[in-house]
């Protein structure tokens, strides 16, 4: 873990997204699979739509290819955004000059030294981005920082009480973070795991194959902090933000292994759900959520 290092780590998430940057745009259309993105982007948009006084100012921190910018200008938003990688800028700029809009809406930029002034900001988004990066303490900081005082982040979080639904090895990486939090001796967590991992036959899982390969971003060389449904407003209040609703998206009917045997039942089941706020079903069957909080 050390000897890969956080700048190096940075370095290789800015690779990762320089040469994805067109396969990023298939969870926006789905090609033949759920398109998570597409349903991020709708979800996000309905919440920000709802937020009153009508935010005038917006940042999206990790724009991507700048669908966000350009939903929310389109609605008559001043939103910029900015990146880490060119690749994704690039094909951002592509996609407002086709929706007639100025390519300097978007710039190149870091989570960790964000480009904008202290308490300039009514609205920070950020999509799909802390889910791989560590020191969320220094992230948050930032936030609060370039926000006013009533200023709010919209942000989508890993839910890890999903892993208790995937019956795979996210649930066994659950159960040692548990037993470890409970204090069970080292010896008999590893003899239990090791009971619960062969009752799961965990060696004849089939992995999905997923269009944005997210095992290829080495997480495990950073401590990236972990949220779910439960503890999610908790940890938020600790970095200074209250929470103020919560969505889930990417709703799985059935464990992950059995998506190749009923992919339809995935995909229509998952765009069902997905209407619905609150459901509690949510909590365990959807690996993702979008939090609207304020800063405090
Ligand atoms: C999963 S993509 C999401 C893009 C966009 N927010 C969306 O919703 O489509 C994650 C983005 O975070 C960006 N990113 C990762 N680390 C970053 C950093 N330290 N500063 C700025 N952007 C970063 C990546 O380059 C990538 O474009």
């Amino acid at each position: 873990m050390k000897t890969f290092g956080r700048e190096k780590y940075q370095k290789h998430l800015k690779k990762y997204y320089d040469q994805k940057s067109a396969v990023y745009s298939a969870t926006y259309t789905g090609e033949g699979r759920y398109p998570t993105g597409f349903h991020r982007l709708q979800i996000a948009l309905a919440m920000v739509d709802a937020i009153r006084p009508k935010p005038k100012k917006v940042l999206d921190a990790g724009c991507g290819d700048a669908r966000m910018v350009i939903e929310l200008q389109k609605r008559g938003i001043s939103c910029t955004g900015f990146d880490i990688s060119t690749g994704m800028l690039d094909t951002g700029k592509e996609l407002l000059r086709e929706a007639k809009l100025p390519e300097n809406l978007i710039m190149e930029g870091d989570m960790y030294n964000i480009p904008a002034k202290k308490n300039s900001l009514d609205l920070l988004l950020s999509m799909g981005v802390l889910e791989n990066l560590d020191r969320h303490d220094e992230l948050f900081k930032e936030f609060r920082r370039v926000l006013n005082s009533k200023g709010r982040i919209l942000i989508s979080l890993e839910n890890k009480l999903f892993s208790l639904f995937t019956f795979n090895q996210h649930t066994i990486r659950f159960l040692q973070r548990l037993f470890k939090d409970i204090k069970i001796p080292a010896k008999i967590r590893a003899d239990v795991l090791r009971a619960i991992g062969s009752w799961l036959h965990l060696e004849d899982i089939e992995q999905v194959e997923r269009i944005i390969e997210d095992r290829q971003i080495q997480k495990n060389h950073i401590a990236i902090p972990e949220y779910d449904r439960l503890n999610v407003d908790g940890e938020l209040r600790k970095f200074g933000f209250a929470t103020e609703r919560l969505r889930f998206y990417h709703v799985h009917p059935l464990p992950p292994r059995f998506e190749k045997k009923y992919p339809e039942l995935f995909r229509g089941f998952a765009e069902r759900l997905e209407t619905s706020e609150y459901d509690w079903h949510s909590t365990l069957l959807c690996n993702c959520m979008l939090v609207q909080a304020v800063k405090m």
